[in-house]
């Protein structure tokens, strides 16, 4: 595991959406280093969260610097769009109708990303697994030995935004005719060569293939249509989901479930355009930049967010 901390995003805005009430219960569904969770907390001290995460080390370690908040904090190793079933399993009671606010920020935590052994990052030299709960399913490098060409190259260029995906699809493909691509410096030289090493932009040339690849061993898009369809119904009567996200396909995702759980009755949207951190949160932590956050609650009940009107009018709203 790395040295890293991961930084929460947009602390203070979600916050100000879910808006922690004596006694409320509050579902973290992606409770990596356990950040936001515990700015929930410590913010409202008589109220409790569960913790879930896929990644059972990242949450043990996590549940482990939070221990002090005792029995306010239970945690569930889980993918978030079997969470339910995983929690009434471990004797955390049904899901639906139990929670005053549901958060989700999608995506990986520092913690996953400088841990050498994930291979997630073609800076360092590893094992191209890739599995956010390592143990399950397939690893990146299997991926890569059976996929069509123009499976992988359709990949690229919808999870990555990757303009060369035809030349590096076609490249992998090549390579393996002669030998796997097991490593992460193995695949991010192959990206450069088929590449031509051009920058795109400031990023480095094997960014979007890793950001792709990571996203379609994990299922990220799958997992997060199954659980925002279930989502609206654990809330209860003005409860708050927010949702972060850091890809623009998830955003859409995002935007279009929010949208027809609104049209359906079930939610209301609090936020009708993309939330965006502030320039000064991007300034110390620049993960944040590619941060979008939207909001909505379960009709019925009060309003949970004490500051939702005031902050859906201050934040600087783009990209509907
Ligand atoms: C951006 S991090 C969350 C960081 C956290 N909010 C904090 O402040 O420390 C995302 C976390 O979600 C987890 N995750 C991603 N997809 C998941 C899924 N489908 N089910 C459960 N956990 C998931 C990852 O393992 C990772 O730990």
């Amino acid at each position: 595991m790395g040295e890293t901390r991961h930084v929460p995003v947009m602390v203070e805005e979600v916050l100000g959406f879910l808006a922690p009430r004596p006694g409320g219960r509050y579902l973290d569904l992606t409770f990596g280093g356990g950040g936001h969770a515990r700015e929930v907390l410590a913010r409202e001290p008589r109220c409790q969260v569960v913790g879930v995460d896929r990644d059972g080390s990242t949450l043990a370690a996590a549940a482990r610097e939070l221990a002090q908040f005792g029995a306010r904090l239970s945690t569930v190793q889980s993918r978030f769009d079997q969470a339910a079933v995983a929690a009434a399993a471990s004797g955390l009671g049904s899901f639906d109708d139990a929670f005053d606010g549901v958060l989700a920020d999608l995506g990986l935590s520092s913690l996953q990303l400088d841990d050498p052994e994930r291979g997630l990052s073609f800076e360092r030299d590893a094992v191209l697994d890739m599995r956010m709960d390592r143990g399950v399913g397939e690893t990146a490098a299997g991926f890569l030995g059976r996929v069509s060409e123009q499976e992988l190259a359709d990949l690229l260029f919808r999870l990555g935004d990757e303009s060369r995906a035809r030349a590096i699809a076609r490249a992998i493909v090549e390579r393996r005719r002669h030998a796997p691509v097991r490593r992460t410096l193995e695949l991010a030289d192959l990206v450069v060569r088929a590449t031509g090493g051009r920058l795109q932009g400031r990023i480095h040339p094997a960014t979007r293939t890793f950001q792709a690849l990571r996203m379609a061993v994990n299922d990220e898009i799958g997992c997060l249509e199954r659980v925002l369809s279930q989502a609206p119904r654990w809330l209860k009567a003005g409860g708050a989901l927010v949702v972060i996200a850091f890809h623009s396909g998830e955003d859409r995702v995002v935007k279009r479930s929010l949208r027809a759980a609104a049209d359906a009755g079930v939610l209301e949207l609090v936020t009708r355009k993309v939330v965006e951190p502030g320039a000064a949160e991007v300034a110390t932590n620049p993960r944040s930049r590619s941060a979008k956050l939207r909001a909505a609650r379960r009709v019925g009940g009060e309003p949970a967010a004490r500051r939702t009107g005031a902050m859906t009018d201050e934040r600087d709203e783009t990209n509907g």
